[in-house]
This record gives C-alpha cells, sequence and structure tokens, in this order.
C-alpha cells in the first residue's frame, strides 16, 4: 500500500459513499494506531473547502472532523469574518490521527504528518473536491499548506491572499472541478489561536479573521 487510490470509489460516488469507503482505508500506516477515519464534513456545495492539518484527540473519537478546541475557534472566526460555518465544507489533509504517547504518560500528542503520508490521503481530497465542487479552498496552516503547495510553503509569507489553485489533478481525478475553482487562500492554524500568550491572543485571532475575510470578499 502506498496511497489510497485502490480505495477510492468510482467518480459517481457521492459524499456518503466516499466517507462509507474512506472507513476502511489503509493507504499508509495511520489506520492502524488511529480509532476511526475522520472524514470531510459540511455542505455538498459549499463555496468554500476548508482544509485542515489532521484530525485531533477529539475528532479521532467522536469521528468528525473540528468538533474539539480548534473547530471552536474556527467556527466563531468563520462567523466573525461574515461567513456562514454551516455552509462549508470542513476536511483534512490527512484523514487519521498520528499521535505519540510521551513515556510515562497517558495523554496523546499530536504529531505533524509527514508529506508522504498527506501525498498518500490526497486521493480522499480529490474526491471531496470532485464532489463539493468549491470556489475556494482554504488551507489551515503550515501544513495544509504543503499539502497543497508543497514543502517550500509558508503560511507567515502567504497568508491572507488569494494565491493561484495549484492544479493537483492527475489524469483528471477531480472531473473537472478544479478548472472551478478561483483559487487559495492561506492562513494559521485555528490551533495558533490557542496556543498564543494570553497577551497575543487577541491578535492572533484577528489576523485569522482577517485572512478569512478575503474569503468572504471573494465569495460577495
Ligand atoms: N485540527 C485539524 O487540523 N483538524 C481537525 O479536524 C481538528 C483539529
Ligand atoms: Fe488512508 Fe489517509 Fe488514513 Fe492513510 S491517513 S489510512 S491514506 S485515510
Amino acid at each position: 500500500e502506498h496511497d489510497a487510490t485502490p480505495f477510492v470509489p468510482g467518480r459517481r460516488a457521492r459524499l456518503p459513499g466516499l466517507r462509507k469507503a474512506a472507513a476502511d482505508c489503509r493507504g499508509c500506516p495511520l489506520y492502524q494506531d488511529a480509532t476511526q477515519t475522520v472524514f470531510g464534513e459540511g455542505h455538498t456545495n459549499a463555496r468554500v473547502l476548508l482544509l485542515g492539518e489532521q484530525p485531533g484527540d477529539q475528532e479521532d473519537r467522536q469521528g468528525r472532523p473540528f468538533v474539539g478546541p480548534a473547530g471552536r475557534v474556527l467556527r466563531r472566526a468563520l462567523a466573525d469574518a461574515g461567513i456562514d460555518p454551516d455552509g462549508v465544507y470542513v476536511t483534512n489533509a490527512v484523514k487519521h490521527f498520528k499521535f505519540t504517547i510521551p513515556e510515562g504518560r497517558k495523554r496523546r500528542i499530536h504529531k505533524a504528518p509527514t508529506l508522504r503520508e498527506m501525498t498518500a490521503c490526497r486521493p480522499w481530497l480529490m474526491a471531496e473536491l470532485r464532489v463539493v465542487e468549491p470556489e475556494v479552498v482554504v488551507a489551515l496552516g503550515g501544513t495544509a499548506g504543503k499539502a497543497l503547495l508543497g514543502s517550500g510553503f509558508r503560511v507567515t509569507e502567504q497568508r491572507g491572499a488569494l494565491l493561484p489553485w495549484p492544479g493537483l489533478g492527475d489524469q483528471g481525478s477531480t472531473g473537472g472541478a478544479e478548472e472551478g475553482i478561483s483559487g487559495l487562500v492561506a492562513t494559521i492554524h485555528p490551533s495558533a489561536v490557542l496556543r498564543a500568550d494570553d497577551s497575543d491572543r487577541t491578535r492572533v485571532y484577528d489576523g485569522l479573521v482577517a485572512d478569512l475575510r478575503i474569503v468572504a470578499d471573494l465569495l460577495g
């Protein structure tokens, strides 16, 4: 196994079929230690697709993306930017939780996925793009940005502007959906707001909202 391709249903599959098939994905080793696949969720016809990194601890337990603390920040930031949090589609570059348990501890600590793991999982994202056909894709944080734009991506330099869509589809794997994507907007990961010092948190949050306003403006 080196990627998810053998597990992705044919191009007529809709979101429920994709989600069901993704539950059995063994396209990379990450399925082994995680509880379950956390597939994307939201409106099938969403104009915005938000891409996170990977499920966190809560997401792994509940089987749904962005249901933990970072998700609460994200929903509030979307609303403050004038984007209906219930009108978007949210997913992750990698669909299984990757973690370590430090010696003598119980808590599972998130570990960043490798480029290899993101590449292995990418066929699921391509399938989601094909079904949802978003107008704008939002990369949440450096890892999501790298998943789309490659290892040279730097969130500090590229955030808050409409970037050209990189065109990921080989052999038309998104069924032409990529042509409808007007571009990519990158911003920080909402968990950066949670990690910020108390004195800095408002500024970091406001930066996230400002970047999301670019997206709101694009939607008109
Ligand atoms: N962080 C992410 O990147 N994705 C989630 O689903 C939750 C937290
Ligand atoms: Fe499949 Fe992605 Fe999970 Fe790897 S992380 S097993 S490619 S769904």
